[in-house]
């Protein structure tokens, strides 16, 4: 079989033979020698493809170095889940710590409080930052003339959908969703139509905790949350439980900590707000499931909601909560 060229080459012989006048042989010469002409197409697709072959060598080259099978490799000075250090992966040398970047201090600050809890035998649940007003309010005790639902102080979509102002959303849906007994907590983002200033943000972040069982009891509550503080902000912390109001708990409990680690050393910071689950809840929960799941005659339940920005700001002596969502490096780069 003649070569592809030799083909094009007589036929082009032909065409300048045959041409008639200056722009007929014109023609001919873009047809052939042109930037789209045949041979330039010709040479293009050898070209190419030999491009591709030198491409896919070379890639399966560097990737026959690399055991795709092994973990990843974590950042050194991060002690996220399981990660493995960078220094004992053999001497990986591919990044710099500048280049990889680091948590944010608020995704330090999760992580850290996840752990805890984790450690306590809590599962994490899950639910949507687009809410509907019954998972928001009605199922929490919160009724259509309560001021929580105002307009002015939550971010209404027109079909009547909101966005979340608290993740106590969480403890609705877990309870939906399993029977009890149940100990769950949801990380997540809230929001709320706030002034912006140094301690408030229309998005901010919380930890809502659910613990549903036989005779469970404000000691455990106080209990599990004293131990969450020593954790967090080491062994000399105080705690307190001052009394307060929710409409979806009874009694409620607002919690207090003082701890001289901190900066703030005498000061009595409140971190977040907890109760004993009103029976009304759990009644609200058994309408919408259509059973008698939570009964409250039987089963008893804390609840909590943790400020992370505030005790992220609490224990890295952050002054304005609005430095967060900057995105200054130079603020960044302190807790990488
Ligand atoms: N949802 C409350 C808020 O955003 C915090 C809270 C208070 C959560 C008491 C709870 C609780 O689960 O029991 O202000």
């Amino acid at each position: 079989m003649n070569h592809p060229l030799e083909q094009l080459r007589d036929d082009a012989l032909r065409e300048i033979e045959a041409a008639s006048d200056e722009q007929a042989l014109e023609a001919t010469r873009i047809k052939y020698l042109g930037k789209s002409g045949s041979i330039s197409a010709w040479g293009e697709q050898t070209i190419e493809s030999r491009t591709g072959q030198f491409r896919s060598q070379k890639e399966s080259g560097a990737l026959s170095e690399i055991d795709v099978t092994l973990p990843g490799i974590g950042r050194s000075g991060y002690s996220g889940y399981g990660g493995y250090a960078r220094s004992g992966a053999g001497g990986y040398s591919g990044y710099s710590a500048k280049e990889i970047g680091s948590l944010h201090p608020l995704t330090q600050m999760l992580e850290r409080s996840i752990q805890i809890f984790r450690r306590m035998g809590f599962a994490l649940a899950d639910g949507p930052d687009v809410e509907d007003e019954w998972h928001c309010f009605d199922a929490l005790n919160m009724p259509p003339e309560h001021p929580a639902r105002n307009e002015q102080d939550t971010f209404y979509l027109s079909d009547g959908r909101l966005l979340r102002t608290h993740t106590s959303t969480v403890q609705i849906r877990a309870m939906e969703s399993a029977p009890p007994p149940l100990r769950v907590i949801a990380p997540g983002a809230a929001y709320r139509r706030d002034e912006i200033d140094a301690t408030h943000s229309a998005q901010f972040h919380q930890i809502e905790g659910l613990y549903v069982d036989k005779n469970v009891s404000v000691a455990d509550l106080k209990g599990t949350l004293e131990f969450f503080m020593r954790e967090l902000f080491g062994p000399d912390t105080e705690v307190q439980f001052r009394l307060h109001y929710f409409p979806f708990t009874e009694p409620s409990l607002e919690i207090y900590v003082k701890s001289k680690a901190l900066k703030k050393g005498e000061q009595w910071i409140e971190v977040a707000g907890s109760g004993m689950v009103h029976p009304a809840v759990f009644e609200e929960v058994n309408k919408a499931s259509g059973d008698n799941a939570y009964d409250p005659e039987k089963w008893t339940g804390y609840a909590f909601g943790l400020g992370m920005d505030r005790l992220a700001m609490i224990l890295f002596d952050i002054p304005d909560i609005r430095l967060f969502a900057q995105n200054d490096l130079r603020f960044l780069r302190q807790f990488a």
